[in-house]
């Protein structure tokens, strides 16, 4: 009986583990998408240009891309055209895990960033 529970509860707990990391984009699994070369069937990878994340820590708040002569409308598909028009692969679907993976890293550059911006204020208050 006590087995059975602990497997239910486990159950449980591993499906919301996986809700969450589906939903919410991994952004150490979209870091490892952005050094890998082989990414959407590419022969370059997305660091190989943006070198630890260089021009695209403000593409977080952005609205609107121009990349390589062309406007994107998203964040996904400015993505996609980088992945086209830089690594050389295929665009992959707007929806999918390693899209909202990779969403979540460039996102994650943004919030990284912003501490170093004021970081000189934060120490004059005491920082945290
Ligand atoms: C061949 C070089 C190259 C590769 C590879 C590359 N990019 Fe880019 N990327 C650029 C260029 C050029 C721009 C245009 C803006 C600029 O001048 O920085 C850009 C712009 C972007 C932007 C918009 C930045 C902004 O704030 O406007 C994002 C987001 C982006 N790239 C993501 C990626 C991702 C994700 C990958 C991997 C799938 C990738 N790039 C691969 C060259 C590249």
């Amino acid at each position: 009986m006590k087995i059975a529970k602990i497997m239910m509860l486990s159950m449980v707990v591993l499906g919301l583990v996986f809700t969450f990391a589906f939903a919410a984009g991994d952004a150490a699994k979209g870091k490892a998408l952005f050094n890998d070369k082989k990414f959407a069937g590419g022969s370059k990878a997305c660091n190989d240009c943006h070198a630890g994340g260089k021009g695209v820590e403000k593409a977080g708040d952005k609205k609107e891309f121009k990349i390589m002569g062309k406007t994107q409308k998203s964040l996904e598909e400015a993505v996609n055209a980088c992945i086209e028009g830089g690594n050389k692969g295929k665009a992959i679907d707007a929806k999918s895990a390693q899209m909202q993976d990779m969403v979540a890293y460039i996102k994650s550059l943004k919030a990284a960033e912003k501490p170093a911006e004021k970081a000189p204020a934060k120490k004059a208050t005491g920082g945290y």
